[in-house]
């Protein structure tokens, strides 16, 4: 199975899933890693281990769809089976989740539905939230909104700074993603309406 990754920023999501195909936690093949800026950094992390990347911008074409369509394209030309979504800062369109039915998976840092959106940790501190935590996910064609594969949560301390809880939360989902991605290769995974039956752990 091959797949590919989609980060538009820091990439440390995409570091723990290349740290984890290459110790054989995840025993899928890390194809491409796809980004929507030339200025992620994620996009040094592939080079560095050596994993093709393409790097496309959207104010290079007219319409999101026509941007989606290119990537589709190449996906396809490349044999990707699944699509991974770590930070990537860019709605999918419908046209693009159709082509990968059930085959694009998303992290969030909050316990969905609660605190959607880009701030996903900062909101939930703000709002003064005393539990938080990280939520695995098929996407669908809303935001943060498909079936969910796994969540873990974890109390807010009081008193924490923020960046404490930030550390704390990119902590669980570096443990997570790959797990939940090995899930998805083993298939493992059966979606049920919202509901994801996890076969066996
Ligand atoms: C992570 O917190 C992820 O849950 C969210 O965006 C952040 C990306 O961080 N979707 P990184 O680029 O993987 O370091």
């Amino acid at each position: 199975m091959k797949f590919a990754v989609f980060a538009s920023g820091f990439g440390s999501n995409l570091q723990a899933i290349i740290d984890a195909v290459k110790n054989g936690e995840i025993s899928a093949e890390l194809a491409l890693v796809f980004s929507n800026s030339r200025k992620a950094h994620a996009l040094k992390r592939a080079e560095e281990a050596g994993i093709p990347t393409l790097c496309l911008e959207a104010k290079d074409y007219l319409t999101p769809q026509s941007y989606d369509r290119d990537i589709v394209i190449y996906l396809k030309e490349h044999d990707i089976d699944f699509v991974v979504l770590a930070g990537y800062m860019k709605l999918l369109t419908p046209f693009f989740v159709k082509e990968f039915p059930d085959k694009v998976i998303n992290i969030h840092p909050s316990l969905l539905p609660s605190f959607k959106g880009i701030e996903g940790i900062k909101d939930a501190f703000t709002y003064g939230a005393k539990v938080t935590g990280v939520t695995v996910h098929f996407v669908d064609d809303k935001m943060d909104h498909g079936p969910i594969i796994m969540q873990e949560a974890l109390d807010v301390k009081e008193g924490e700074p923020l960046e404490s809880l930030e550390a704390r939360i990119h902590a669980i989902e570096h443990k997570m993603y790959p797990r939940a991605i090995q899930l998805f290769v083993k298939g493992k995974l059966k979606i049920q309406g919202r509901k994801v039956l996890v076969l066996e752990k």
